[in-house]
């Protein structure tokens, strides 16, 4: 916005320097060319130079005339440098101002506001990567210090977790481990959970006792509670973090933080399980009855896996998870995970202000859902080869535990038939 100051100003020095060109020229033509520019007959014919007529009376009132012609002229050349030396400057003024301009348009690109002109024609990007916020320590100072302890290039994986989940809490915290991942941290919702992870090296965040977030963990029901994590991320990007939240039934095979782009809001795992519902794909609704248009075209995308994503600390994304509380709070059987979706992906329509965050999808080859692994990569000679990043066994609920030690075995232990025993899906 500042940018736009000294348009005037160059507008200005545009107009002076064209008057004074325009003036300048104006003199000489009228001295040169009395008769006007466009006229074809020779100048002053009819008198001065029709010299078979020539006396000496009108050679006296000629040799006068030039001299003062001549007078006129340097007092002209003398007006005309003068004029030069104004241009210049006034072109000296034009380009300081111009680079002036420069400057507070690449801050304003930066800011996030949009560059005066658009470049040549497939030049232009939109800003995709929204600054991160001031860290505000007063919003937590305990856990402040905590995270000063634990994020390398503040971010960290983070989990919440309560009793009821130990023995995959163990295998999570195993394969981080194993991977040599430090910069994560388990929020404890309960006192156990706290001393289990003092005893394996694992560090924890212990939530207030006294706060409202420990009255919903204690007390909330399971959509409340999976609505928790929302809230308490909060804090973490209030802080200046990055955090790559994380369900506990997500086995690490290798660091995430060397897979990730960074460049979005968020950056989601997807529930899809190939390229089309993972990425987006075009799917016709057909009506016959609308004869030659009986197609209409849809958009679709598979959601987004709200138990694995890397989230920045940007105003839009503290946006998001205020929303997702919000409704999550109010709705009686609003699922956290929907909401999220809906508030990611629904554009402004009346009655409703869409959210403005960039998002990215995770590569769900790298970034693994159950079912990829169960329907697809352990069928595929070449698939199998590869080596994700993280398996979340999110569409395995009941035999999870079993699976996720399976996964263990099969890409950590190398034990080829360890996934063989597991059906598609789980009862
Ligand atoms: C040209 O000269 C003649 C006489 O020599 C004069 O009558 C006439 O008015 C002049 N024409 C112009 C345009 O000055
Ligand atoms: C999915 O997309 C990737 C990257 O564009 C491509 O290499 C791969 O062949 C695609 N897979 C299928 C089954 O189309």
């Amino acid at each position: 916005m500042a940018g736009r100051r000294d348009l005037p100003h160059r507008g200005t020095t545009k107009t002076v320097a064209a008057f004074a060109v325009g003036v300048f020229i104006g003199f000489v033509f009228t001295f040169l060319c009395p008769n006007g520019l466009l006229s074809s007959s020779p100048p002053i014919q009819n008198h001065t130079l029709s010299n078979s007529q020539v006396d000496s009376s009108r050679c006296e009132l000629c040799s006068e005339k030039i001299n003062k012609l001549r007078s006129n002229i340097a007092k002209l050349l003398e007006k005309n440098a003068e004029l030069t030396k104004q241009i210049k400057m006034l072109n000296e003024n034009k380009q300081s101002s111009e680079q002036e301009s420069d400057h507070t348009r690449e801050q304003c690109m930066t800011l996030g506001h949009n560059s005066l002109k658009a470049g040549p024609f497939g030049t232009v990007h939109a800003l995709r990567t929204n600054p991160a916020v001031l860290p505000d320590e007063s919003v937590n100072p305990r856990l402040s210090k905590i995270l000063a302890e634990v994020a390398i290039n503040k971010e960290l994986i983070v989990a919440l977790a309560n009793a009821k989940v130990k023995p995959m809490l163990e295998v999570w915290y195993t394969s981080i481990q194993r991977v040599g991942i430090r910069n994560y941290l388990v929020v404890a919702l309960d006192d156990e959970v706290e001393d289990i992870c003092k005893l394996n090296g694992v560090p924890v965040y212990r939530t207030d006792q006294n706060d409202n977030v420990d009255t919903i963990a204690k007390t909330g029901g399971s959509q409340a509670v999976s609505g928790l994590k929302f809230r308490i991320l909060r804090e973490f990007l209030q802080l200046g973090y990055s955090v790559l939240l994380s369900d506990i039934d997500v086995i690490y095979i290798q660091n995430p933080f060397d897979h990730l782009y960074r460049d979005s809001d968020v950056e989601s795992m997807s529930d899809g399980h190939d390229n089309k519902t993972v990425y987006g794909y075009n799917e016709i609704f057909y009506e016959p009855v609308m004869g030659y248009s009986r197609y209409a075209y849809t958009r679709r995308i598979w959601v987004y896996n709200s138990g694995f994503f890397y989230i920045r600390p940007t105003i839009a994304s503290i946006e998001l998870l205020d929303r997702v509380v919000d409704r999550v709070d109010r709705g009686k059987h609003a699922w956290d995970q929907a909401v999220f979706n809906e508030e990611l992906f629904h554009p402004s329509h009346p009655g409703y202000i869409g959210l403005h965050v960039s998002k990215r999808t995770m590569d769900f080859l790298m970034f693994m859902n159950s079912k990829v692994l169960f329907k697809t990569v352990r069928h595929d000679p070449e698939l199998k080869k590869l080596k994700p990043v993280i398996v979340h066994m999110n569409y395995h609920h009941y035999d999870r535990l079993q699976r996720v030690k399976a996964v263990v075995e099969y890409y950590v232990n190398g034990k080829q038939d360890a996934l063989d025993p597991f059906p598609l899906g789980s009862p």
